[in-house]
């Protein structure tokens, strides 16, 4: 079993199927904190530094609102140009520095690896958050653990799944890293759905197929969305040279209730790891699914607090505490 404490989180290929097992329970124990339902100040005097320097919303406030619903203290920087980075200052200095100022760093950089230099310069656990268009760990977590929960209802698992990952798979982080996560699980199918130019890279299909999954690769929504599970990605602009070449393939792949009747299963769940690209040129999630039972994008969204918590938990050795410290609500609530 990974031992967790003191660890970095960098690569969904850190773990294995005990590992995610293990995230997944931690996580589940976090919804009554997330709910409001109760408190727990466990991490109470700990702080995290959140270092985000590309453009987020979930992830940056969702790292925070996690580290803050276990007790800690947030700091933030936001932007390169708000850091001594834009100064010459190396990431390993700059690890060196901050993690002297933290119990556990959160990081976001515009460029591949850029997060494992940066944690070679941490004394303390430093956690992905997107390094470019490499890995995005904690989005394929809070994936799996909605996925786990959205099959529940429908009485059926990980394994043997059926999903549809659609969109620009080239440059899509977040694709990456749960397809990564999926090839640890059993029989699954996986079609591809993208433009020939932002095809999934070959190795994570090798990876898939080796492991000996079921592997589509198709530029063709008619017959390819009948599937447990479809995943729409964004057109990820910020990878492209330029907003123009971007815009060769935005709108291709958009899913909307037409299309969603006409070629997916009655059950069929969609996700989106958001921010959706709701220009009327781009539309890939229409908001005429807004309504449907299965447009699993906003709990999905939530399920991120829920899988950060336990992160924060596992990392700094907290995760058999939590009911000891924990207290009632004292405020209003609607959760
Ligand atoms: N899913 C995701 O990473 O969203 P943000 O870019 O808003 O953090």
């Amino acid at each position: 079993m990974m031992n967790f404490q003191g660890s970095h989180i960098l690569s969904v290929s850190q773990f294995d199927r005990t590992a995610i097992s293990r995230i997944l329970q931690v996580s589940a124990l976090m919804a009554p904190y997330a709910e409001r339902k109760k408190r727990c100040h466990v991490l109470d005097g700990a702080i995290l530094n959140n270092l985000f320097f590309e453009p987020s919303t979930r992830t940056r406030v969702s790292f925070g609102a996690a580290f803050n619903l276990l007790g800690g203290f947030v700091r933030e920087t936001v932007g390169v140009e708000n850091s001594s980075l834009s100064k010459g200052e190396s990431l390993f200095d700059t690890a060196q520095v901050i993690s002297g100022y933290s119990d556990v760093i959160a990081m976001r950089h515009p460029t591949m690896h850029s997060v494992t230099e940066f944690a070679q310069g941490s004394t303390v656990p430093v956690i992905n958050g997107g390094d470019g268009a490499n890995e995005h760990p904690t989005q394929a977590l809070l994936d799996l653990f909605t996925i786990e929960s959205e099959m529940k209802r429908f009485g059926k698992s990980l394994d043997g799944l059926n999903i549809v990952l659609m969109g620009d798979l080239k440059h899509g982080r977040t694709v990456h890293s749960l397809s990564k996560l999926l090839s640890l699980y059993n029989k699954i199918k996986i079609t591809l759905v993208s433009p020939i130019a932002l095809q999934m890279p070959e190795s994570i299909v090798s990876a898939l197929s080796n492991a000996g999954h079921q592997v589509i690769i198709t530029d063709k929504i008619a017959g390819n969305l009948a599937c447990d599970v479809i995943y729409q990605t964004r057109i990820q602009q910020e990878r492209f040279a330029s907003k123009d070449e971007a815009n060769l393939y935005r709108g291709h792949f958009s899913l909307n209730k037409r299309i969603y009747q006409e070629y997916c299963k009655e059950h069929t769940v969609i996700m989106h790891p958001l921010p959706r690209d709701s220009r009327p040129e781009a539309n890939e999630l229409d908001t005429d699914l807004n309504d449907l039972e299965n447009l699993a994008i906003f709990r999905q969204a939530q399920n991120g607090v829920l899988v950060r918590m336990a992160l924060f938990a596992l990392t700094l050795g907290v995760d058999e505490k939590l009911s000891q410290y924990e207290k009632p609500v004292t405020w209003f609530t609607k959760k």
